[in-house]
């Protein structure tokens, strides 16, 4: 039996992966599937909280009693967020965001010509809306979750993005080829700010889900 321990309390999850257009047709995007997302949506409507998702770019169909707002960029995302968390009590960014985005948008198809090479593409960064979301706090003791897939050295490249961007916990899963993105399966270890540290086995991820809203409920006043 589920506990209604997020029962009267809001929290804005993002899902998915951003997409950043080249001109109408085309952009540079990546992998995630929106699948630990939607686990978090699900489990928490199933602990009582109103839900509110962001959703970038994701196939799978909208979780019930779970409000959806779709998104497509990351400059989408981060104002659908912003907008959201105004009165949320857990932020929890899942989503994978863009770092870049090109620094044109043709309004026309990009077209290839003959006898010449192509022209390169210029990139920008991003906001960090998991940095500002914890820099600024929308409500007095708001619980802020963020996700890193990391490569190598992952508990210590966690530890130090936990530190720089400044929110409480911090999901740090190892990526390699066909771990995790688009998997139904996942294994991470969630860091604390105070210095915690949850080692979650490989398993569905409604299980790290469900660790996640654990971690958020004990941190909630
Ligand atoms: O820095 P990195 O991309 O590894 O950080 C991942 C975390 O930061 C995720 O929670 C992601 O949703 C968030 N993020 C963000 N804005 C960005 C890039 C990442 O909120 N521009």
């Amino acid at each position: 039996v589920t506990e209604p321990d997020l029962k009267g309390r809001h929290v804005v999850i993002s899902a998915g992966g951003t997409r950043e257009p080249l001109d109408p047709v085309r952009f540079l995007g990546n992998r995630s599937s929106g699948k630990q997302g939607y686990a978090l949506a699900r489990t928490a409507a199933a602990r009582g909280a109103r839900v509110t998702l962001i959703a970038a770019n994701s196939a799978l169909p909208d979780p019930a009693g779970v409000d959806v707002v779709p998104v497509g960029t990351a400059l989408q995302l981060r104002e659908a967020v912003l907008e959201a968390s105004a009165d949320a009590d857990a932020v929890v960014m899942a989503a994978a965001v863009a770092d870049f985005r090109p620094a044109v948008y043709a309004a026309g198809k990009i077209k290839k010509k003959d006898d010449q090479e192509p022209e390169p593409i210029t990139l920008v960064r991003n906001p960090d809306i998991l940095a500002e979301v914890s820099a600024e706090r929308a409500r007095p003791g708001q619980v802020i979750v963020g996700f890193a897939a990391e490569t190598d050295d992952v508990l210590a490249n966690g530890r130090a993005k936990l530190k720089r961007k400044g929110c409480d916990l911090l999901v740090v899963n190892e990526v390699g080829e066909s771990r995790t993105f688009g998997s139904e399966e996942n294994e991470a270890v969630v860091l604390g700010a105070d210095g915690s540290e949850t080692a979650v086995p490989h398993g569905p991820k409604e299980a790290l889900a469900e660790t996640v809203w654990g971690l958020v409920v004990e941190r909630l006043h």
